[in-house]
């Protein structure tokens, strides 16, 4: 399969991957040959790409982080819980809340385990999952990010366990914010970004009442948004006034809100996100935690086209675990011609560079 425009697709084009709903109703089948309607529908559910089967590409995989019924599971499980937070129902009583955390510490389980055993670096871009309330698809990818890094930097299983809640819980406080200004597409005036900001320490708030959240899951909802410079909030804290599980959930926060598609922009793509981070890095960003970071995602995911240093240009076929900025590349073009589809490992021809990664369009590479 190869990752495509959706607005270079032609009829009959064949999907390689089943595209779901939030709340995992099929949505449009894999295999199936779009017709003018479908592409129609695609391009109203703010899909801008999409995994196509294609004769060149047929071996290449995509693995999703965790399995599609997990995810979908997560973030209904996400949407539910958050959805009763908002009709007040815990504000008030407690025990709904403490519900919760028990069944989100233990979906939390299910995801470090699922996590845990994967062999391959993380491509969140394989699940186009179209998700009506961004907060809930995004709480989950938090989670899966956040428990790679985790992971990665060789914390132990509790920490890595109240990572996972903190992750899944660290927005809980946008419930409290009024929908108009949390869903307002405009530019926000200064006192709707002040009350948007408030999510932090509502969340905070909110959180510390339970007796089975630990103090720490709250703290992720509370210093998520705080920047190593002190350019953060609510609190302005700086570097060491930091606690680390903070530090590690704004890296995972900001690198899903810059490569998810959003209302008011696309998504970039994992190498821009990187940039992203690392253009913060040590001012805004914990400098350790963000290579850490670099080495669990996939810089360049299957099937996605790249240009190399040679005038090549290909589609990336495979992940080098221990090298994940030099995949395995099958090379389509050669300056500008055609040539016979052929594999080379990026590992291994340490004189190649890929210079450009992008989205392919239609039928071209
Ligand atoms: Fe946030």
């Amino acid at each position: 399969m190869k990752l495509v425009a959706t607005k270079s697709i032609t009829e009959g084009t064949e999907l390689a991957k089943t595209i779901y709903s939030d709340n995992g109703q099929v949505l449009i089948k894999k295999d199936i040959k779009l017709t003018k309607r479908m592409l129609k529908r695609l391009h109203q559910l703010g899909i801008t790409y999409v995994y196509i089967k294609d004769a060149f590409t047929e071996d290449i995989i995509v693995n999703p982080p965790i399995s599609e019924e997990l995810r979908i599971e997560a973030i209904q499980m996400v949407k539910t819980s958050f959805k009763d937070f908002q009709d007040n129902k815990v504000k008030s009583n407690g025990y709904l809340l403490e519900k919760t955390g028990t069944k989100m510490t233990e979906m939390v389980s299910n995801i470090v385990s699922e996590v845990k055993n994967r062999d391959e670096v993380l491509s969140i871009l394989s699940d186009i999952l179209i998700s009506d309330d961004y907060i809930f698809s995004h709480s989950i990818n938090v989670t899966i990010y956040s428990l790679a890094l985790a992971t990665e930097l060789g914390l132990p299983n509790k920490q890595i366990h109240q990572i996972g809640l903190g992750a899944m819980l660290h927005d809980v406080g946008k419930v409290f914010i009024p929908e108009p200004i949390l869903n307002k597409t405009a530019r926000l005036t200064n006192h709707e970004f002040d009350i948007i900001k408030s999510h932090s320490e509502e969340g905070f708030n909110f959180l510390r009442k339970s007796s089975n959240i630990p103090l720490l899951v709250a703290h992720c909802a509370f210093q998520h948004h705080e920047r190593l410079d002190g350019s953060g909030y609510p609190r302005g804290l700086t570097d060491k006034d930091i606690h680390p599980y903070g530090k590690l959930m704004a890296i995972a926060d900001v690198f899903d809100a810059v490569t998810s598609n959003r209302v008011y922009r696309d998504a970039m793509l994992p190498h821009e996100g990187l940039e992203i981070l690392y253009a913060g890095s040590g001012t805004l960003f914990d400098t350790k935690m963000l290579e850490a970071f670099r080495k669990t995602v996939a810089i360049y995911p299957n099937g996605i086209s790249v240009d190399l240093s040679n005038g090549s240009t290909g589609i990336v076929v495979r992940q080098n675990k221990n090298l994940n900025d030099r995949p395995v590349v099958r090379i389509m073009e050669e300056n500008g011609e055609q040539v016979s589809p052929h594999d080379i490992d990026l590992a291994t021809h340490l004189n190649l560079m890929i210079t450009n990664c992008d989205i392919a369009s239609g039928n071209k590479v």
